[in-house]
């Protein structure tokens, strides 16, 4: 898996078995695109690919010359890669080639970049990386950019370093993690977009001319727009035809976007978003850009969401959890809200025991005198109204149940009502003498000020230390607002948003170092920050508030095109559900959780005997396939996004297809449903497997496919969703199946 430079042509290629990854410096100096696709043979010249016509920079105004870190101000006039403002009031940048390194295997972190979470590799023959310097002579500034290419994936990790070798300060205002030049314009932008309780729906639009994007300036990845864009042909599907994915590996504030210029080329660019960005580089100083993921996939979606759900979970996560089962669990929010004593705890831990679940989440309202969400953040100390035996009795008594105990917290946060915040008002991020906007009734505090990282990383240790924790869920209900910090002089006010997440970033590699064996599951409001940035430190995440199965469909489809079923946290919770009211079965609930980390978000002490053993039903069926369901390779099968969007199915796949799970939905019932079938994908043409339906009852596509089927046949023709004359009639709505494939 060489990185190749021919030295004559002054051409890189990075290459494997799957993609190409095509560079070369032009006559001026400036670094040249080539391509990146499909694998091309090695060791020939690939220049010829330069657009003909091109000369240099006398030819170059308006010309679509492919790039790889372009800068304005000398006739490009698309979106940059980046933006300086020199110390002249200039901002003309000519980065010329000066110099590259291939090095074996990957560097372990960026300089410069502090606790930035990247990709890694295990060992040297895992990867090759390429580091190109450019240097912009009048100024001093040079850039270093990173390419790693992965040996077994079609993926190349990007990453820029800019350094101030001049003798004068400069401000970046700019500085994206990758560019990408792209030589048509017969694209779709794929995004994963929404709100609250409805995040990553999947929106498609079709490139047209001039420049479109999506971002947050929230100061979180957000609920908003997903850190990740794909770009598909039209005629693209999930199993076939050509797709580009872009992904941040960073939580804080980006911009994904693409431009189409007059000659129907393609600029697509990543990075930390310049709309809340600027960052003053003195002379000698450094900034590196988050590291942006760039997958080439001519196997549709699919194969670009497999390739992304490999580097993520096996080389972005760490840690002791990154491979392990992740155990089932039982969060209290929805069972009790604020409302929960000991008794009360230790109720639903006993219940929950007796049917399998394997771990006790205390989730908020345990500390200071949090019986709303009006006060107390801040304030880590236990509620002994709630707690007469902190924590550490808590904790304990659920052990002595046999099941594990995790706790939530929310540490970017502090409420008015807190000593915390009577004792250090300033922490709170705002702007002096105006007021400070609430939301959930609570402001952020300044992760950009290290002594408030600290005190954090203090305070949070003695709690993790002081029981036996072997969870956390870390979440953080609000955006930013007023975004200043009294830390940083005027000038420097810029840079505000990236230190705040370098602070978040800070406080997670303490925290996670210092207790190596706890399992750290992020969220945001649910999903207000899933993104490849904390999934580095926290392998598991809170997809959704929305627990309803019908919503999640969608919600785990979309989150799905760039993050792996080990990564999403999934819970069967009560109905009618909290956030639509819904009524569904119980089953139906526990057949759109197993595709994820399975868990439950209800009182189980309340529920019917039926509903109880169906529980315990679902956790012995879940751990039995808990492997499969966690690491298998996801393949995604009917869309609720297509069509009238009322049937859905995916499936998990063994990694040698000895096995997998299908799961098959349906949202409302219609009488005599079409003779459809459900082609599979990832299986072994060559296998027969044995088709059964779980749970094990004579409904009709049960019967219809019980049995010996190849894996040619379930792949060709599928499993039969057809129900003769009225066997569906009692099938009523909200209805799942689920088909398990052993060989
Ligand atoms: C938002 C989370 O997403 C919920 O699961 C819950 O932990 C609440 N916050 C608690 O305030």
């Amino acid at each position: 898996m060489p990185i190749t430079y021919l030295a004559d042509t002054r051409e890189f290629h990075l290459n494997n078995a799957q993609v190409s990854y095509l560079l070369r410096v032009h006559d001026d100096g400036t670094l040249g695109h080539l391509t990146f696709g499909p694998a091309l043979a090695p060791g020939r010249s690939y220049a010829h690919l330069v657009p003909r016509g091109f000369a240099g920079f006398a030819n170059r105004v308006g010309d679509p010359v492919a790039l790889e870190y372009p800068t304005t101000g000398s006739g490009d006039y698309r979106v940059a890669a980046l933006e300086v403002e020199l110390a002249d009031g200039s901002g003309v940048l000519h980065l010329a080639y000066a110099g590259h390194r291939i090095l074996a295997g990957k560097p372990v972190v960026p300089a410069g970049g502090g606790n930035l979470p990247v990709t890694y590799v295990e060992a040297d023959e895992e990867a090759d990386t390429l580091e190109v310097t450019l240097v912009d002579g009048p100024s001093g500034i040079t850039v270093e950019l990173g390419y790693t290419i992965f040996r077994d994936l079609p993926v190349v990790a990007r990453s820029a370093r800019i350094r101030n070798a001049g003798g004068a300060t400069a401000r970046l205002t700019a500085v994206m993690s990758a560019t990408l030049d792209l030589p048509d314009a017969r694209w779709e932008l794929v995004q994963l977009s929404g709100t609250w309780a409805r995040e990553a729906h999947i929106t498609a639009r079709t490139l047209r001319p001039g420049r479109q994007s999506v971002g947050s300036d929230r100061g979180a990845s957000s609920h908003q727009h997903n850190p990740f864009v794909a770009l598909r042909r039209p005629t693209t599907t999930e199993a076939s035809g050509e797709a580009y994915g872009l992904s941040l590996v960073y939580s804080g504030n980006f911009i994904a976007e693409a431009e189409v210029d007059p000659f129907e080329t393609t600029r697509v660019r990543i990075g930390i978003s310049p709309n809340t960005f600027a960052w003053t580089l003195e002379p000698g100083a450094e900034f590196t850009t988050p590291e942006a993921i760039l997958v080439y996939s001519d196997t549709g979606l699919g194969g670009m969401s497999d390739a992304l759900h490999r580097l993520y979970r096996d080389r972005l996560a760490r840690g002791t959890w990154r491979d392990r089962p992740r155990p089932v669990l039982i969060n209290n929010w929805e069972a009790t809200y604020f409302a929960f004593d000991e008794v009360k705890l230790l109720e639903i831990a006993t219940s929950a025991r007796d049917l399998g679940v394997e771990l006790f989440v205390l989730d908020d309202g345990w500390f200071g005198a949090r019986d709303d969400d009006t006060t107390s953040l801040g304030d880590w100390s236990v509620d002994q109204r709630k707690l007469p035996n902190g924590i550490s009795g808590i904790a304990s008594k659920v052990e002595a149940l046999g099941l594990r105990f995790g706790l939530w917290i929310e540490p970017e946060m502090v409420s008015q009502r807190s000593r915390l915040f009577e004792a250090h008002p300033d922490w709170a991020v705002g702007v002096p003498g105006r007021p400070r906007t609430e939301s959930r009734q609570q402001l952020v505090l300044d992760m950009s000020r290290p002594e408030v990282v600290d005190h954090l990383f203090g305070v949070l240790s003695e709690v993790l230390a002081s029981a036996s924790i072997s969870y956390v869920k870390w979440d953080m209900n609000r955006t930013l607002t007023e975004p200043f910090s009294v830390g940083l002089p005027p000038d420097r006010q810029g840079e505000f948003f990236h230190r705040h997440i370098l602070g978040v970033y800070d406080l997670y590699a303490r925290l996670t170092t210092a207790f190596p064996e706890i399992l750290f599951e992020s969220c945001a409001g649910g999903g207000g920050r899933f993104d490849p940035g904390l999934l580095a430190f926290a392998p598991q995440a809170w997809t959704s508030d929305d627990t309803d199965a019908i919503e999640r469909l969608r919600i785990q489809w979309g989150t799905s095109m760039a993050y792996p079923l080990s990564s999403m946290g999934a819970h069967v919770a009560a109905v009618p559900n909290h956030q639509t009211g819904r009524i569904t079965p119980i089953d139906t609930r526990a057949a759109v959780a197993f595709f994820g980390v399975f868990g439950y978000e209800l009182d189980p002490t309340t529920l019917a005997p039926s509903d109880r053993a169906a529980i315990a039903a679902q956790i012995a069926f879940y751990t039995a396939h808990r492997e499969l369901l966690q690491r298998g390779r996801f393949v995604r099968l009917v869309s609720p996004f297509e069509g009238d969007g009322n049937r859905a199915a995916w499936m998990v796949v063994a990694p040698d297809a000895s096995s997998a799970v299908v799961g098959f939905y349906q949202a409302l019932n219609h009488p005599i449903p079409p003779a459809d079938r459900l082609r599979l994908r990832g299986l072994d043409p060559e296998r027969v497997y044995q088709v059964s339906g779980w749970p094990a009852t004579g409904d009709p596509l049960f019967v219809e496919n019980a049995g010996a089927r190849g894996g040619d046949e379930l792949m060709a023709v599928g499993l039969s969703l057809a129900a003769h004359g009225h066997e569906a009639g009692s099938w009523g709505d909200f209805r799942a199946w689920v088909f398990v494939l052993e060989s």
